[in-house]
């Protein structure tokens, strides 16, 4: 099968960077098809450059989240969880570019810009049935959040602290998804209004499947292969006001 990686991505100093080390993990993985989504009002020539010279199999889409939805901490308005309405138009182009019954066999993952990703872990989703999962690091405030797995190898549950009553308390970079499923079930996305923190990604998973569905992968969640890293601001505040370097030499 076909991984389909849906990335999120948004203009800041340090998107280049994070996109090339995308790039170069994914280099390494076979059959793969990246769909990279720009919170961007049109395609950036940085990423439709950087797309072009990749040698990738990918796609490039954009869509703006509206700047109101990224206010943060007014708990009239509570924030908007990011990358949402980008993996939302991933899904509908899925849709609208595979039939149900006559695409080919693939698998969707949600991977964001910033994280750490092994090559094992494309290898351990490509056999996702419905939906696959495993731990990942640095997440909920744990140097790991990990599914709980029986003897049988069945998920039961969640080792996390926060929220480990969510209906899937998993991080974005910790499931994939049959693209059958995709297809077979288009009214499932990513809910944009309403969900509490933590909860984005139940509201597609609860779409789509039953705990009693999931497939653990990565020994029976027992490595791991994905880290939720993030990157450090950079400081760039002798830039100034007025800025100090070159403003047309791409970063
Ligand atoms: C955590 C989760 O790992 C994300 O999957 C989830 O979207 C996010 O929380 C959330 O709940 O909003 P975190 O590291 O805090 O991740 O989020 P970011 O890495 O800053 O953003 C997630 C993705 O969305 C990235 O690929 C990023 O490039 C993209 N993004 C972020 C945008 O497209 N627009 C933005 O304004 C911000
Ligand atoms: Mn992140």
């Amino acid at each position: 099968p076909a991984i389909h990686v849906v990335t999120p991505t948004y203009n800041r100093p340090v998107q280049k960077a994070e996109l090339t080390r995308l790039t170069n993990t994914l280099l390494h993985v076979p059959n793969l098809h990246w769909i990279l989504v720009e919170d961007a009002q049109r395609r950036t020539a940085l990423v439709t450059r950087l797309l072009r010279e990749t040698g990738l199999n990918y796609t490039h889409l954009n869509v703006e989240t509206p700047r109101s939805y990224k206010l943060r901490g007014d708990v009239r308005n509570p924030r908007f969880p990011r990358g949402t309405m980008q993996r939302n138009l991933a899904l509908r182009w899925l849709r609208e570019t595979f039939h149900p019954n006559r695409s080919r066999p693939g698998v969707v993952y949600f991977g964001d810009d910033d994280n750490t990703y092994s090559l094992e872990l494309f290898e351990e989703m490509r056999s996702t049935r419905k939906v696959s999962v495993w731990p990942v690091a640095f997440v909920g405030g744990l140097r790991y959040e990990s599914p709980k797995v029986n003897a049988a190898g069945k998920v039961y549950g969640w080792k996390t602290v926060f929220d480990p009553h969510r209906p899937f308390a998993i991080d974005m970079a910790g499931f994939a998804i049959n693209l059958h499923l995709v297809l077979q079930r288009p009214q499932a996305y990513f809910k944009l209004r309403g969900v509490k923190g933590g909860y984005q990604e139940s509201s597609l998973l609860r779409e789509l499947v039953t705990l009693n569905d999931l497939e653990p992968k990565a020994a029976n969640c027992t490595k791991i292969l994905v880290w939720h890293t993030r990157t450090e601001k950079p400081v760039l505040v002798n830039e100034g006001k007025k800025g100090f370097t070159d403003p047309n030499l791409e970063i």
